[in-house]
């Protein structure tokens, strides 16, 4: 079967693709990524010698560049990783957000609707459902709640969720949607919470908090979700979608003082500052349907888990500069020029 992974040298797509293309030597994986600020080609560089792996340098918006692309590869499967995917970022320039979020993944279902696929599947998030008060503990999102969103990215995801289901139902496009809480683990882009505490940590400079701190995630590690993915795209039905999240509410000063503690550092690095604006209380996700349909459920456990990622960006403190510096646009830059389609 060959696969098209957009958005593959991101945070999440990168994960993903380490873990199927060694389960799964018999499967070919493409992944298509744009290379923006927040792809990395050094997260996948390790695939590169991989026979069942193939890189391609490009924009998910650009038809054209997808209409030669199927052309050429006649893909089975779609995972659509590539998005926009900071909600600070969509605060301060919402317009790329509706270009790649619901522009792109209009392109690429259209591609694939003239090409003929197996199934399309969107990447998602539990952001579309928008929050859940901090005071009832036993709310908790399933898939039938509203789409009630509060961020233009959380709006621009919702909007390609909608167009994803309007596919199905007018096109009979074969699609599914993941919707995830919060991920981390390695190779996570450092503007997003458990990042940025770990790459300041290190240098000992103010780690921001937003507001009091008290605003809730549910923390997933990506592996799970990597998995939680294959499983969806493997074995869910078409037209559905699936919750996933990591059993693990915390507030984020929670997570602040978990990652400070476990870095040897002074918690005198904390700083609260202005709230985000529009910011949303809490995430909490009921994954009950892709564990009764599915057999999914997260395996493991925040307190273990952040130790690993601590450890891992202690290990790899060379990628973190490399990103702070600027270096890895350079890198960057040297497959841009020698990969196209
Ligand atoms: P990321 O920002 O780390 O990576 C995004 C990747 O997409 C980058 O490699 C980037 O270069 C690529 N990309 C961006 N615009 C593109 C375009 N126009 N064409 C091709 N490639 C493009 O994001 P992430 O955190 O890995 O998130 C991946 C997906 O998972 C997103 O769809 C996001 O909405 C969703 N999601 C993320 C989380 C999370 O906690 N990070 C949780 C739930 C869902
Ligand atoms: O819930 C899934 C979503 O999780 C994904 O869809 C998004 O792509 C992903 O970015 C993430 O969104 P959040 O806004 O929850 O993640 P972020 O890491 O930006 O922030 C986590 C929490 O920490 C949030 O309440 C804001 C707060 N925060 C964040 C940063 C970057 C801080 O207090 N200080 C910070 O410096």
């Amino acid at each position: 079967m060959k696969f098209l992974v957009t958005g593959g040298c991101g945070f999440i797509g990168s994960n993903y693709l380490h873990y199927v293309t060694k389960k799964y030597p018999n499967d070919y994986f493409v992944c298509l990524d744009a290379l923006t600020y927040a792809g990395n080609y050094n997260n996948i560089k390790d695939l590169e010698n991989m026979d069942n792996f193939k890189f391609v340098y490009g924009d998910i918006t650009n038809k054209e560049m997808l209409d030669d692309l199927f052309k050429k590869e006649k893909f089975d499967y779609i995972i659509n990783f590539a998005a926009e995917s900071h909600v600070d970022n969509s605060i301060k320039n919402p317009f790329v957000f509706a270009d790649t979020n619901i522009k792109g993944t209009l392109a690429l279902m259209d591609t694939a609707r003239k090409y003929g696929i197996r199934r399309f599947h969107q990447i998602s998030t539990d952001e579309v459902y928008g929050d859940l008060p901090l005071d009832r503990k036993d709310l908790k999102f399933t898939e039938h709640n509203p789409l009630i969103t509060s961020s233009p990215y959380s709006s621009s995801k919702a909007a390609a969720d909608l167009f994803v289901m309007a596919y199905y139902r007018t096109f009979s496009l074969p699609v599914t949607i993941s919707r995830c809480s919060n991920n981390y683990g390695p190779y996570q882009f450092p503007e997003k919470l458990i990042p940025v505490v770990i790459s300041k940590a290190l240098r000992n400079e103010k780690i921001p908090v937003y507001g009091n701190g008290l605003n809730v995630r549910d923390w997933v590690h990506v592996m799970d979700h990597a998995i939680g993915v294959d499983m969806v795209v493997r074995n869910g039905r078409d037209g559905e979608i699936y919750n996933l999240g990591g059993n693990s509410e915390k507030t984020n000063i929670e997570v602040v003082k978990t990652i400070l503690k476990e870095m040897g550092k002074s918690e005198d690095l904390i700083t609260f500052v202005k709230d985000r604006p529009g910011h949303d209380l809490r995430y909490a996700i009921d994954s009950s349907k892709a564990f009764n349909e599915l057999g999914w459920s997260p395996t493991h456990d925040f307190k273990e888990g952040i130790k690993e990622t601590v450890k891992w960006y202690l290990n790899n403190q060379e990628w973190i500069d490399n990103i702070l510096s600027g270096e890895y646009q350079k890198d960057n830059d040297k497959v841009k020029i020698s990969i196209v389609v």
